[in-house]
């Protein structure tokens, strides 16, 4: 089967984030949305014909969780990342989001500290801020890399800051893959980060929703050290990989009983472990060799997003010589950091450049916390004609303002 993700669906008016709440967020209608990460793509529709044939059983009941959802989830970790895990192992929550804010809330009492790495999902920061928590913030470095396709930029660990500033926290949220840096740790650095939370008796929730939009292998975090992985949560979800983020279908993670038994107890007290009767489908249907199918093409098509917008920048956004508009080449995801900072713009010129000019929706980068300031991250889980034509604007915007 091909798919086609050229295909430019009107998404208005479907009580869609992303393309409905411009005027609330962006102040203006006229924009091209790409900020909030859902693509838009079709979900493959082999899923959502079986939710149709679902829907019209007619019956809209409570929904429970099969066995099969546990056999899926198992099987798909084994088969991509080689993670053998059991049903013991896993659990369900209705988003990644919403398992945090319970994981913090069940392993941390107010006060407690907990480490982050920004610029990160700023959402880490609002759950740990509302769970009566300190933010530690441990910057990530921007650094250039010599590569054969020439000079990177990305974002590695300032591991002396790390290891100064774990000590005493009670928690770390890792982002792996991060967002919005699309670093894919190396298994080098993931173990770096296990010993030294071990040693200092740390918990982790490894956030790895986006780890499926990677091409090549992902490691989860609780693999690279069997003795962190007792003081670990990892969270993963179908709704990135396969762009079906309105389902609310999570599942966490972990080989430690004792972490298993009280964040269960935690979510069945208080009911956070049930969804809609739709819920369970996505990883039941999707975790397959037809989900697999689409996200490879699905995958070679952001790829190509990716080089068109890595390309165009090059060409286009250069004054005497000098790239003014540069981007981090993201390893894994379809979420790309561009980077302003040459056109030495202060944030809120920066962002009203980007809307009242440049007539985009993209994410403000210091939303993201420390180190985001300059950068704004545009979704390019798009139709390549969309992602041209927003390109489109963005040049000419710069030409008529810097050139
Ligand atoms: C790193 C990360 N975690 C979690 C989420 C959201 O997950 P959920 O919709 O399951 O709450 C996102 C969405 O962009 C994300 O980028």
């Amino acid at each position: 089967m091909i798919y086609n993700f050229d295909k430019i669906i009107n998404r208005k008016g479907t009580c869609c984030t992303k393309w409905d709440s411009l005027e609330e967020r962006f102040t203006r209608k006229d924009l091209i949305s790409m900020w909030i990460a859902d693509m838009d793509f079709k979900t493959p529709d082999f899923f959502t014909k079986a939710l149709v044939n679902r829907i019209g059983d007619g019956v809209l009941g409570y929904g429970c969780r099969p066995n099969e959802w546990y056999e899926s989830v198992i099987k798909w970790f084994n088969k991509r990342y080689s993670w053998k895990i059991k049903k013991e192992n896993i659990g369900f929550v209705p988003g990644i989001v919403l398992g945090l804010c319970h994981a913090l809330r069940c392993f941390t009492k107010p006060g407690d500290k907990v480490l982050i790495m920004p610029p990160v999902y700023f959402p880490f920061k609002n759950q740990i801020l509302a769970a009566g928590c300190k933010v530690v913030n441990n910057k990530l470095l921007l650094v250039e890399k010599k590569t054969k396709k020439g000079i990177v930029e990305r974002f590695e660990v300032d591991w002396t800051d790390f290891e100064n500033k774990i000590k005493g926290c009670k928690m770390f949220i890792l982002c792996n893959p991060h967002n919005p840096g699309g670093r894919v740790w190396s298994r080098e650095e993931l173990k770096k980060m296990a010993d030294i939370c071990l040693k200092n008796k740390v918990m982790v929730l490894s956030d790895e929703i986006h780890c499926d939009l990677y091409s090549k292998k992902h490691i989860p975090f609780a693999t690279v050290n069997s003795k962190q992985a007792l003081n670990t949560i990892t969270f993963h979800a179908p709704s990135k990989t396969f762009n079906c983020a309105g389902m609310c279908a999570s599942e966490w993670i972990t080989t430690s009983k004792a972490i298993k038994d009280k964040f269960q107890s935690y979510l069945s007290a208080g009911d956070f472990d049930n969804a809609h009767c739709l819920a369970y489908y996505p990883a039941m249907l999707l975790y397959s060799d037809k989900g697999e199918e689409w996200l490879s093409q699905a995958l070679s098509y952001i790829d190509g997003n990716i080089e068109f917008v890595t390309k165009f920048l090059r060409e286009n956004f250069t004054i005497d010589g000098k790239q003014m508009v540069s981007m981090i080449l993201p390893e894994a995801s379809f979420l790309v950091f561009l980077n302003f900072r040459n056109l030495k713009m202060s944030q809120k010129k920066l962002v009203d450049f980007i809307i009242n000019d440049s007539k985009l929706a993209l994410n403000d980068g210091s939303t993201f916390g420390p180190g985001g300031e300059g950068f704004m991250r545009l979704n390019v889980g798009c139709p390549r004609a969309v992602l041209e034509k927003a390109l489109k604007q963005l040049l000419v915007a710069f030409k008529k303002k810097f050139k």
